[in-house]
């Protein structure tokens, strides 16, 4: 039994010295001093011993266990102080590399003039108005005076989800919803995205943008519309900038206007910019209609108000001279980086 007792020290021995790791580790314990250890095994046949046998045998099984466990402990050690060895030699930092850039990246030009546009008119004491890009057919065409059948809806073909839902196809429908919620005295601009069934060119796209804007309070008049504008325009493209009003026909406004600004590169000469005119198109506006102000819950015979629509892409492309509408939404970065 004393062999047999050293022969499992020996064989423990040379198993702990094989481990690589902690858990071949406890492997190895489980095996030898296990419950149904190879030690306990032995143990269990003690009562075949006589009396006198016994309490050696048994003093020398202690002595083993404890030598074994000893022998474990130590073994946990190196291996701990192995593996800290090795993760300090692999997660080894270099400080003097070259550090990695993150590229924060640029606001899209889109966005650097919104947010002009947006100042400018937060100046002149405006706030800003939002409204769904999903809309009702009755917000985006019937409330704005354009029935079914009108022929301003040819130009304004859009997406339709379903008979009465449709992709708004400007953010006049915003004036309305606008009239319904607020009480004049009335001065918002609402910009966002609107949606046509049109073909993509250097000029067109089916998803564009616009800012709305709307003025509504007792006496307002063409004056003011004029005013506005002159001040939003000079402010955009420099104090030297003057606007003309063309007559124009808008199915919500009476009397309408399309709004010009001279040429900022030439001055109002003419030149390839403003093709040779002198004057480039920017807005639509006019004196909103009696009957959109009905419609919206406001009573024309005590208020009048004035609107105008502008298109965000066109405003940008003038004012980093940029020939192609398609680059906003390319994302190509050599684009985007240069704002
Ligand atoms: N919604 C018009 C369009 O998309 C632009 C416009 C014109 C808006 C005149 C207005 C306005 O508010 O008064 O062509």
């Amino acid at each position: 039994m004393k062999e047999q007792l050293s022969k499992v020290r020996e064989l423990a021995y040379e198993a702990l010295e094989a481990v690589r790791s902690s858990q071949e580790l406890d492997l190895v314990r489980v095996k030898y001093l296990g419950k149904k250890g190879e030690l306990t095994a032995l143990l269990k046949q003690m009562g075949k011993l006589t009396a006198e046998e016994r309490p050696i045998v048994g003093q020398l099984a202690n002595e083993i266990r404890s030598q074994i466990e000893q022998m474990i402990s130590q073994r946990l050690k190196a291996l701990r102080a192995a593996d800290l060895e090795e993760r300090l030699s692999k997660e080894k930092i270099d400080v003097t590399l070259p550090g990695v850039r993150h590229k924060i990246g640029s606001k899209h030009p889109l966005t650097i003039v919104l947010e002009e546009v947006e100042e400018i008119f937060l100046g002149l004491g405006f706030s800003i108005a939002e409204g769904p890009e999903v809309e009702l057919d009755y917000y985006n065409f019937e409330a704005l005076n354009i029935p079914k059948n009108h022929p301003a809806r040819d130009t304004q073909d859009t997406f339709y989800i379903s008979e009465t839902t449709l992709l708004r196809t400007q953010t006049s429908p915003v004036q309305i919803r606008v009239m319904e919620t607020q009480t004049p005295p009335i001065r918002i601009i609402a910009p966002g995205r609107v949606y046509r069934s049109d073909a993509v060119d250097a000029t067109h796209s089916p998803l564009f943008h616009q800012i709305e804007g709307l003025v509504i309070d007792k006496g307002i008049t063409m004056g003011h519309l004029k005013g506005c504008l002159e001040a939003f325009a000079k402010r955009l493209y420099g104090d030297e900038t003057k606007i003309r009003l063309r007559p124009h026909h808008f199915p919500f406004t009476e009397p309408s206007c399309e709004i010009d600004v001279s040429c900022f590169r030439c001055k109002g000469a003419g030149c390839g910019m403003c093709k040779g005119e002198g004057w480039i198109e920017i807005l639509g506006g006019g004196m909103v209609h009696p009957k959109v102000l009905k419609t919206g819950g406001i009573d024309p015979e005590i208020y009048s108000g004035f609107a105008f629509g502008v298109g965000l892409e066109r405003l940008t492309m003038f004012r980093f001279n940029i020939d192609d509408l398609r680059l906003f939404f390319e994302n190509d970065i050599r684009f985007l980086s240069q704002f």
